[in-house]
């Protein structure tokens, strides 16, 4: 009697034990699958366990790092974060600097509500021969409809091989008031083979701890890389190169080649 009931005692426990163990098997790689942003959150996460996302080693020399002291103390243990699939922001094309109109930027710029397409923020070479200009909104590429920066690629791969299309654009007019738009159309020319078709870009990568310097636009990781950067400090966009060292007499005589810009001691080293 009483070992019957050992027996049976143990034979549950034996059947609990498989029951919970065959439980977690089937837990386990569901939980690895289902939460990649917690593998990206913990330093000790396996890449493979990433499907959206490359995690790539940084290669930060000690001292070498743009900002010295500053970005040293900033630097975090954690792999740059990529994920695969970014929203685009920018194109480039023929001397074309565009970016995705969104609703927030026509507010910031005072653009009619609902306009769609590629805005202009600077012109160059042959964009700037045909007439384009900056703010100008690419709407149309010859017979192909543009309102985001995908169309914008797709419509130019259609006249890759041409020596000449048709750019259609809304301009505003900045007189003081209400914008008044107008829609004109503009002929693009490449005299030396083909126009060949635009090149896509991202948001910049951000720092993890990075505040959002624009209102909220979802999920950071949808549009930023995260990470130390690849980005050369400063942008030499800005031009804001560090200010080389300049001599005591230079100070003295004042010789500055840039307007006032305060005592010459708060941003040159003075030998
Ligand atoms: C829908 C896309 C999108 C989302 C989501 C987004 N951003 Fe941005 N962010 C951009 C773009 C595009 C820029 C480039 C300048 C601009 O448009 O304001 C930018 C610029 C920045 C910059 C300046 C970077 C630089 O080098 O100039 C920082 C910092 C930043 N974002 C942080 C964040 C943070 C933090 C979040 C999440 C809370 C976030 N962003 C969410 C698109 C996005
Ligand atoms: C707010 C920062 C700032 C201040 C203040 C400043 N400069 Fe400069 N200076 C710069 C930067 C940045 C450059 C690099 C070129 C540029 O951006 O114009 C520069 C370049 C120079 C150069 C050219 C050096 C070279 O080798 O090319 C001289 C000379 C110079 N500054 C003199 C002065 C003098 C003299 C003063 C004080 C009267 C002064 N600066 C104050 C930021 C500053």
């Amino acid at each position: 009697m009483n070992s019957k009931l050992v027996l049976l005692a143990v034979g549950i426990v034996v059947a609990l034990v498989l029951i919970i163990g065959r439980r977690g098997d089937v837990v386990a790689p569901q939980s690895t699958s289902v939460s990649p942003q917690m593998s990206a959150v913990a330093p000790v996460a396996a890449p493979i366990a990433f499907p959206q996302a490359t995690n790539m080693a940084m290669v930060v020399e000690p001292g070498m790092s743009a900002g010295g002291g500053a970005m040293a103390a900033l630097e975090s243990p954690l792999p740059n974060f990529v994920p695969r699939k970014l929203k685009v922001f920018e194109g480039h094309w023929q001397g074309m600097d565009g970016r995705l109109m969104t609703e927030e930027l026509a507010r910031k710029l005072n653009y009619p509500r609902g306009v769609q397409g590629v805005l202009l923020g600077e012109v160059t070479l042959n964009a700037a021969f045909s007439g384009l200009l900056g703010g100008d909104v690419v709407v149309r590429i010859d017979d192909t409809p543009v309102t985001n920066m995908e169309d914008f690629q797709a419509a130019t791969r259609n006249v890759a091989n041409r020596s000449e299309a048709r750019i259609s654009v809304i301009r505003k007019d900045n007189r003081p008031g209400t914008p008044v738009l107008r829609k004109l159309t503009v002929v693009l020319r490449e005299a030396e083979g083909g126009l060949g078709f635009a090149q896509l870009e991202g948001a910049p990568m951000i720092l993890p701890g990075d505040p959002r310097p624009h209102g909220y636009r979802g999920a950071c990781t949808d549009c930023h890389p995260v990470g130390q950067g690849f980005e050369l400090a400063p942008d030499p966009d800005l031009i804001s190169l560090p200010p080389p060292a300049i001599t005591r007499d230079a100070v003295t005589r004042g010789v500055s080649p840039h307007e006032i810009r305060g005592p010459c001691e708060a941003c040159h080293v003075i030998n």
